[in-house]
């Protein structure tokens, strides 16, 4: 298999990263945080979730970040929508604020579904299905988030098999493309290809994103073994901002900075102006007050004070 010569990124900081922050951020600051990506030449961008404001309080202001947003064409704005309820705030303003794409998100693991999403896979998929049908009937695009594809918090190893059964129950209800999500950053290069090869049994590899978490400093080596497979779809976070709520302890997304330093050192097309990226992640890491999560960013942002 060769390796892509063009990627697309999904930056997802300003859901996967933002809804871990204990403080509130405005919905101004996300909105800013939006813009930015979308002048540094992000094509997709995760925008918020549309999910109980009880479960996760940083997300409540879903509907205002998606209605101050100034869209740009060719640009691919996604939300989380866990049930009909999320659909149905997702799409209860006029057509140009609704989301192009909706995520509806399910693990590999019985015991993260509970503890995510308080049901069990089955119940999942009965509880996406109308809403996967609802959105494409809507003409909005369905991804799949996938988690705890190598490993989970609370089951441990997560076998290859259960990642197939997983993708076949997707695809079963009508999502569209799929992201391998390594939840809790534990996987390795070969754990990653097989859980991707599981995928591969129900989904195109043009309907795969790698989402690699980065809490054992495994997330470019995952990306690279993806992108080794053919994968050109990966869902990263500026800054390295991030973790998930129901996975203690785990970190970020890879920074979107780190993936785009290295695709661009092998001549893989991105569309993103690194510079301006390192500028989003800044602009945001300083509202947050701490430094980008990200070891390109960070010597980037030094090479300027030289
Ligand atoms: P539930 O408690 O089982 O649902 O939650 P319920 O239907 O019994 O409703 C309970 C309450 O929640 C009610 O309010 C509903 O109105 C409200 P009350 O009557 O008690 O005041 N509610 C909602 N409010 C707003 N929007 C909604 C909504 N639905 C119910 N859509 C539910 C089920 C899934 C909603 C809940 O468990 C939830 O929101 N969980 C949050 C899950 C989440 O956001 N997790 C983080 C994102 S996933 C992730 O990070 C992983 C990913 O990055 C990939 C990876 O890395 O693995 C994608
Ligand atoms: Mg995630």
């Amino acid at each position: 298999m060769q390796i892509p010569h063009r990627v697309k990124l999904v930056d997802v900081g300003p859901r996967d990263g933002l809804q871990n922050e204990k403080s509130p951020v405005p919905a101004a600051v996300k909105i800013e945080l939006v813009h930015r990506l979308q002048a540094a030449g992000l094509k997709e961008i995760e925008v918020t979730s549309y999910v109980s404001p009880k479960w996760v309080p940083q997300m409540a202001d879903a509907a205002e970040v998606m209605a101050g947003i100034t869209r740009q064409p060719g640009v691919r704005y996604s939300v989380l929508t866990p049930n009909m309820q999320g659909l149905e705030a997702a799409l209860s303003g006029p057509r140009e604020r609704w989301p192009d794409e909706i995520v509806v998100f399910a693990a590999a693991s019985e015991a993260f579904s509970q503890r995510n999403i308080n049901c069990s896979i089955a119940e999942s998929m009965a509880r996406f299905a109308p809403v996967v049908a609802a959105a494409r009937a809507a003409g909005i695009h369905v991804r799949g988030a996938m988690s705890c594809t190598v490993g989970c918090p609370y089951e441990g190893e997560i076998a290859p098999e259960r990642v197939a059964y997983l993708a076949g129950l997707m695809k079963g209800i009508g999502v569209q493309r799929v992201d391998v999500a390594d939840t809790i950053g534990v996987g390795t290069p070969l754990q990653v290809k097989k859980a991707i090869q599981a995928t591969l049994q129900h989904f195109d590899l043009a309907d795969i994103s790698g989402h690699f978490h980065d809490t054992y400093g495994q997330a470019l080596a995952n990306t690279l073994a993806a992108l080794e497979m053919g994968v050109w779809n990966f869902q990263s976070s500026v800054a390295g901002l991030g973790g998930c709520p129901y996975a203690k302890g785990a970190t970020g997304n890879v920074a979107s900075e780190d993936v785009v330093y290295m695709l661009q050192g092998m001549g893989i097309e991105t569309g993103i102006d690194l510079e301006k990226l390192v500028d989003a992640g800044k602009f945001i890491s300083d509202f947050l007050g701490r430094q980008p999560n990200s070891r390109a960013a960070t010597a980037l942002l030094n090479k300027r004070l030289v």
